[in-house]
């Protein structure tokens, strides 16, 4: 699944020259709840405990951020985000297009106001393993986010639990499912943050996760809606797009993301922040005194 098309050093520089003139071209951009899809969606969970029946995931992927999406936008929607009062906050990478240097700092500064009520938890995408791993990772130490990659995170309310589960970026083979299993406790309802929507034909073959949470393809930056899909399709992004998926026994979905590392453009296809409110599909035991 690695994408091998890409050589490095030499395409990464040509890359930050396209970002460098991109971003010089940025227009004076403030952030503008009409120009989000806030796309909220509600999705059973077997086994979901009643004490997680309603719990509110807002996933945030794609910044990209110094190409589209500039500094002052960047924290005016997590302003924004800051007002929607979810249980956690779910990031699924790509936080950094061509560029870190420039935007690491600002990167950091708001991803730290970032309220959620039980915790803020990410993964890492291509780019930010493109760019520097290790340093994204600290940024995450810094702003107060779980780092997810390889890891699993166990939230508990009274008897009820809810494993939160990342993978790392398959597109540089970062990946390792194995790992993320060993560390599950057993028979509990799991979420799998994962950068790439095509895992999920490998994660929902170990009937392991019950929802899977990516980004990555952009929604194809062009929404064609009488055929619900997209043409252009990048690697680890051409089965599972845009929206919900059922795979065998496991729900998948892909956020359109909020910015880009191709072309300033749009077409049906807004920036998305995306709310996922679990639901529970057990019979609640009523105790008759
Ligand atoms: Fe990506």
């Amino acid at each position: 699944m690695k994408d091998e098309d890409i050589e490095r050093p030499q395409a990464m520089k040509i890359r930050q020259g396209i970002q460098d003139a991109m971003t010089q071209s940025l227009p004076e951009k403030r952030f503008s709840e009409s120009n989000i899809d806030l796309v909220e969606v509600d999705i059973e969970l077997n086994n979901l405990g009643w004490n997680f029946n309603n719990f509110k995931i807002l996933n945030l992927t794609d910044i990209h951020l110094g190409q589209w999406i500039n500094p002052e936008y960047l924290d005016e929607l997590i302003d924004y985000v800051n007002t929607l009062n979810v249980d956690i906050v779910t990031l699924t990478g790509d936080y950094f297009s061509y560029n870190f240097a420039d935007y690491e700092k600002c990167l950091e500064k708001s991803l730290k106001k970032l309220n959620a009520n039980e915790g803020k938890f990410g993964v890492l995408g291509n780019h930010d393993h493109w760019m520097d791993a290790p340093k994204v990772r600290e940024i995450f130490k810094n702003a107060g986010i779980i780092d997810l990659s390889n890891d699993v995170y166990t939230l508990k309310k009274d008897d009820d639990s809810l494993n939160i589960c990342g993978v790392d970026s398959c597109t540089v083979c970062a990946d390792d499912l194995d790992k993320v299993i060993s560390k599950m406790p057993e028979n509990i309802p799991s979420i799998l943050l994962a950068h790439e929507p095509d895992f999920a034909l490998e994660s929902s073959q170990t009937n392991k996760f019950d929802l899977q949470i990516s980004g990555h393809s952009h929604g194809g930056q062009f929404i064609i809606p009488k055929f619900e899909t997209t043409p252009f399709r990048g690697p680890n992004s051409t089965k599972y797009p845009v929206g919900l998926y059922k795979i065998g026994n496991m729900v998948q979905y892909t956020s359109k993301g909020l910015g880009t590392n191709s072309f300033r453009i749009r077409i049906n296809c807004k920036p998305e922040i995306t709310i996922i409110t679990l639901k529970t599909n057990k019979k609640r035991k009523i105790e008759i005194e």
